[in-house]
């Protein structure tokens, strides 16, 4: 079984990739193609669902939760920037929703609009998952005492385990599979400059 940091950075993983496949979609509208709506909502359903409910609120609900209860301030430290990134994320997110839900093929406003938010939340995003990846984590992993770890590790599986949170997860994976196959990535970061040893 992994220990609940190991699996919420196999789920990094799976959200760099749609990452991806959303910077291909932005270049790909960028380059003239016409893009259905109902892709643009596929994407939203998956950040929605999967990276925001079900990541962030595993980190907000379970992790940090437990990082405050052993003594890590939740204002003004690493954990605030990570709540606040968390926000700036979801506001993309409902703009990518709001197009997908629009009417119609998408206006100039629209492409415009799409470009902007997918250029904006790529890096964000995928900056905000190597921050935890190289220094929340870690930290987490030399902060909470052993006792603590073993609680987190049972929070984090009745989490996972819910039947309907993990049926839905699920479903999400496979949407996330089917943009990651439908919207290559283009070559190269999601995002540039290291952050590894950037203070948060
Ligand atoms: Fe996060
Ligand atoms: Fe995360």
């Amino acid at each position: 079984m992994k220990d609940p940091i190991t699996i919420l950075m196999d789920e990094h993983r799976l959200i760099e990739k749609v990452l991806g496949a959303l910077a291909g979609l932005a270049d790909r509208v960028e380059s003239g193609v016409d893009v259905p709506r109902r892709e643009i909502a596929r994407f939203a359903e998956f950040f929605r669902g999967f990276a925001d409910r079900h990541h962030h609120g595993k980190e907000e609900d379970r992790l940090f939760v437990a990082m405050e209860a052993a003594g890590m301030p939740r204002e003004g430290g690493p954990i605030a920037v990570m709540l606040h990134e968390h926000d700036e994320g979801r506001a993309h997110v409902r703009a990518l929703a709001a197009l997908g839900e629009g009417e119609g093929p998408l206006s100039d406003d629209d492409r415009d609009a799409l470009i902007s938010h997918a250029r904006a939340f790529v890096p964000l995003l995928a900056a905000h998952i190597a921050k935890e990846d190289n220094i929340l984590y870690p930290m987490a992993r030399r902060f909470l005492s052993p006792d603590a770890f073993v609680e987190l590790e049972r929070t984090c599986e009745e989490y996972d385990a819910d039947t309907e949170r993990a049926a839905e997860a699920d479903r999400l994976r496979a949407v996330a599979g089917e943009l990651v196959s439908a919207w290559p990535a283009p070559d190269g970061p999601l995002f540039s400059g290291g952050c590894a040893g950037e203070p948060m």
